[in-house]
């Protein structure tokens, strides 16, 4: 692959060598030398137009990590803010010749355009609700490690699963490796649409629960409702909030995940997400650096031999 966009460009058998990649990025990152020369003189430029900490975090460790030289812009103080567009920002930086883009955006397929303007390789890091895919393969991996496999487990996605590009990443995700999935979540929030995947759907937290292995709960994400139907949070907590009730009808070792930001007392009860018997919510995190690494070495490998061979030419 040139660019690393959506999950919905890559076959099962990528995933699973970006993941295997991962889990020496694992070792590496829990060691005391955390350096690699796999990015070594290559340039990675961070561009996050949305706000994010998980992301832009681990892509610039990440990145460090791998001997890039990395440049995090500060998009709120660019000439973004003068009016310039995506795509002039884009060809501006485009003319410094930087290797690997990182780009988070509002705007669904913002990503993608982009990556049409350059000559990089580029990553998505968010793009409206379109996709995330660091998210699905940081989950993924998670999800791998903690269960022993990544096929075949019963799978709840719970809450705002309508606006959210981490829903659908991981839903393709998951479904491209023969997971059973289930979107539980008011029917507001939970478009009956991803039925046509070969998801179940359920308005109730009590019966999409039931004996699942894995619960992934969702944050309300207000800044994409469009003036929409807006629940209260008292409300939505007793009907779809994550408490030890609602999880007892998980299986018994069942493991919690959420992609952060976390809404303590409206998504999730604040004593499941800290319940280091049943949260992988940190170890989440901890894979997000791994599988940036993963995904930028595998990117980089393409871009140099996609030279090599033009340079021969
Ligand atoms: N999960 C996630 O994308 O978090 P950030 O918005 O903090 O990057």
């Amino acid at each position: 692959q040139q660019h690393l966009l959506g999950i919905e460009r890559l076959a099962p058998d990528e995933i699973t060598t970006l993941l295997d990649l991962a889990e020496d990025y694992v070792a590496l990152n829990r060691s005391d030398d955390k350096h690699s020369e796999a990015l070594a003189g290559l340039t990675q430029i961070n561009m996050f137009f949305e706000n994010s900490t998980r992301t832009q975090a681990s892509f610039e460790l990440a990145g460090k990590r791998l001997g890039a030289d990395v440049m995090n812009m500060a998009m709120q103080a660019s000439s973004v803010k003068k009016g310039e567009t995506l795509i002039d920002t884009a060809l501006t930086l485009n003319a410094m010749h930087p290797d690997l883009l990182v780009v988070r955006h509002p705007n669904s397929g913002a990503v993608d355009l982009l990556s049409e303007k350059v000559n990089c390789a580029v990553l998505n890091a968010g793009d409206g609700r379109h996709e995330h895919p660091t998210q699905a393969l940081l989950d993924a991996l998670t999800i791998r490690r903690a269960k022993g496999r990544l096929h075949r487990l019963n799978i709840a996605i719970c809450g705002d699963v309508a606006h959210s590009r981490v829903a659908r990443s991981n839903l393709l995700l998951l479904h491209k490796m023969e997971n059973r999935i289930r979107l539980v979540g008011p029917p507001t929030l939970v478009p009956g649409a991803f039925a046509e995947l070969g998801c179940e759907v359920y308005d109730s937290m009590e019966e999409g629960l039931k004996d699942v292995d894995v619960v992934m709960m969702l944050r309300l994400q207000k800044e994409r409702m469009d003036g929409g139907f807006i629940p209260s949070e008292r409300e939505y907590y007793h009907r779809y909030g994550l408490d030890a009730e609602k999880l007892a009808h998980a299986a018994p070792d069942a493991i919690v995940m959420h992609p952060g930001p976390m809404n303590r007392g409206v998504e999730i009860d604040g004593t499941i997400a800290d319940d280091i018997n049943r949260s992988v919510i940190r170890d989440q995190v901890e894979m997000g650096v791994a599988v940036r690494m993963a995904a930028m070495d595998l990117l980089a490998r393409n871009l140099r031999e996609r030279r090599a061979a033009e340079a021969a030419a």
